[in-house]
Parts: structure tokens; sequence; C-alpha cells
């Protein structure tokens, strides 16, 4: 199972609509959303708190950064977003690209979405293509976002439920990396939400610990570095009747230890056996 990560985003700025519709061309099976929220309780797609790395906020709102100097996007009404030049990702504290064979940065005309807008548009090219592309939306960082008064996560479920994703016959998941906000939406919103337990590299990862996982989510979305720090938890995962999702597959980026993106690929899905992954390449996936 092939997720695109946020987007076709190897090819075109992260999250935004066009690298979302370069990804359903490409043929990607899902879609990811990263979930933040503004000022005036709409959600967003997009992956940092803070708007910084991504786009031109620091000079056209220069006194609206916190005390640490960044812009948040929940200081931000949608409309001001709206407002923001979104750009290809930048090193933080920098001008300088993050990956410099990527789309050139400060090009391009593209902006902020909504988590609606983006619903539309997959709706609309699985309508257009006559191709299904899956939903694939992560909560951004919930304890921060409770912090600040606002749950993000109660809204995003109230939007899929309103575009017909309720069960996992209808081709999404929910993925987070908090397990309390997990075990919380379940209580919730019941039982047929398809959860993804995301692990990043030093999560706990004993038998009993995904056995709790398997508890109340459908799988885990681990770092690759995770699985192969420890290459039985995939299979362990999967007896438990958890699915395993690896992330995040970069052509260029590739770990230690790998000579080509085929290697890469060719020893997580076949060797490991994993059943999905995240990419910013779906087409080479
Ligand atoms: O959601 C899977 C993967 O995207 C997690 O890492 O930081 O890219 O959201 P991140
Ligand atoms: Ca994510």
């Amino acid at each position: 199972m092939v997720i695109a990560h946020r987007g076709a985003s190897g090819y075109l700025p992260e999250h935004t609509l066009a690298a979302k519709a370069l990804a359903h061309g490409m043929g990607a099976d899902f879609l990811e959303q990263d979930v933040v929220a503004t000022r005036d309780g709409q959600l967003v797609v997009f992956h940092d708190l803070y708007l910084d790395q991504l786009t031109d906020v620091a000079t056209r709102f220069p006194a609206r950064a916190r005390a640490d100097g960044l812009h948040y996007c929940l200081d931000f009404t949608l409309a001001e977003l709206r407002l923001l030049r979104v750009t290809e990702r930048r090193r933080k504290g920098s001008n300088t690209a993050r990956f410099p064979g990527r789309f050139p940065a400060g090009t391009g005309t593209f902006g902020i979405h909504t988590f609606e807008e983006e619903l539309d548009l997959i709706r609309g090219l699985n309508r257009s293509t006559g191709r299904t592309a899956g939903v694939y939306a992560e909560i951004k960082e919930p304890g921060w976002h409770a912090s600040q008064g606002v749950h993000p996560g109660d809204r995003m479920i109230e939007i899929l439920h309103s575009f017909g994703y309720r069960t996992p016959e209808n081709g999404f998941y929910i993925q987070c990396f908090s397990n309390d906000e997990l075990r919380r939406v379940r209580a919730r919103f019941g039982a047929e939400l398809p959860l993804i337990q995301l692990l990043d590299l030093g999560a706990p990862t004993s038998r009993q610990d995904l056995t709790n996982i398997a508890s109340y989510a459908q799988g885990i979305g681990a770092a690759t570095a995770l699985l192969l720090a420890d290459r039985s938890i995939v299979r362990t995962a999967q007896q438990l009747g958890l699915l395993v999702h690896a992330f995040t597959f970069r052509a260029d980026e590739l770990p230690a230890g790998f000579a080509t993106f085929d290697e890469l690929l060719v020893t997580f899905v076949e060797s490991l056996g994993i059943d999905g992954l995240f990419t910013d390449f779906p087409d080479l996936v």
C-alpha cells in the first residue's frame, strides 16, 4: 500500500493541492494529511505547528512571531493564512532548501488549504479518474493543541464523518503519535475508526507494548530506523493483528547502509514484509 507522504512531495512543495493531485495521478493508494488548527477554529493541511520553514510569513506578518521567534498557525485566521505563499521546505532558521534537488525553493504560486478542501479534491479526483485513493490523516501534536485550548482531533473526525469516512471500508486511516489521543478518540467516536499508532525511533515495542496497541488501534506507522533496529517488530505486530506501515521513504535521502532506493524498498517490502509505506515518491514505489 503506497501512501503519498504529504502528497508527491518529492516533486512539488509538500501538502499543496498540486502535490496531492500529482500523487493521485501517480497512482498512490492513499494521500496523507497532517492537520493543524487555525485561530478561528478551522483545520488546515500543514505539517508544522509553525509556518516559518514553508511560507513567507516572516516577511508578510513580521510582528506576529511568538517569543521563540516562530509564527504559529494557531495564531492566524484562515483568511490570513490564505495570504501566505507556500514554498519548498527550508532548513530551520536558514534559507537553504531541505532537499536541494526538489522543486525550486521560492518559486511557484502555492497556498495553504483546509482539510475539507483537500477531501473535496480527493473526492473529485476519485470520481473523475474512476480510481479511488484513500485518506490518511494525522492529528498533529494533540498535547500542544490541548495546552492552547483546542482539540483538532474531534473536528477532524467530524469532518471525516461529513465526507462519509466512518468505517475502514470507506478507505481512510487516522494516525497519531499520541496513544492518549488515539484512546480518547476511540472512546469518543467508537470502535469502527481505523486508527494507526505512530512510533518513532526509541518507542517501546515489546510484545506487551504491541499487544497494548492492538487493544485500541488497527496498525502501527513506524519509523524505518525503528524497524531496522529490531527486525522482529514487523512479524510480532502482524501476529497480533496489527498492520505495519513504515515512514518515510525518500529516493533522495536514503538511510545509512542502503545504496539505492530499490534496495531499501526490497528490504522493507520483501524481506521485512511491511503492509504499506509512506513515500515522497509514490511513482517510484
Ligand atoms: O505520519 C507518518 C509520518 O508522516 C510521520 O512523520 O513528521 O512526516 O508527520 P511526519
Ligand atoms: Ca505525517
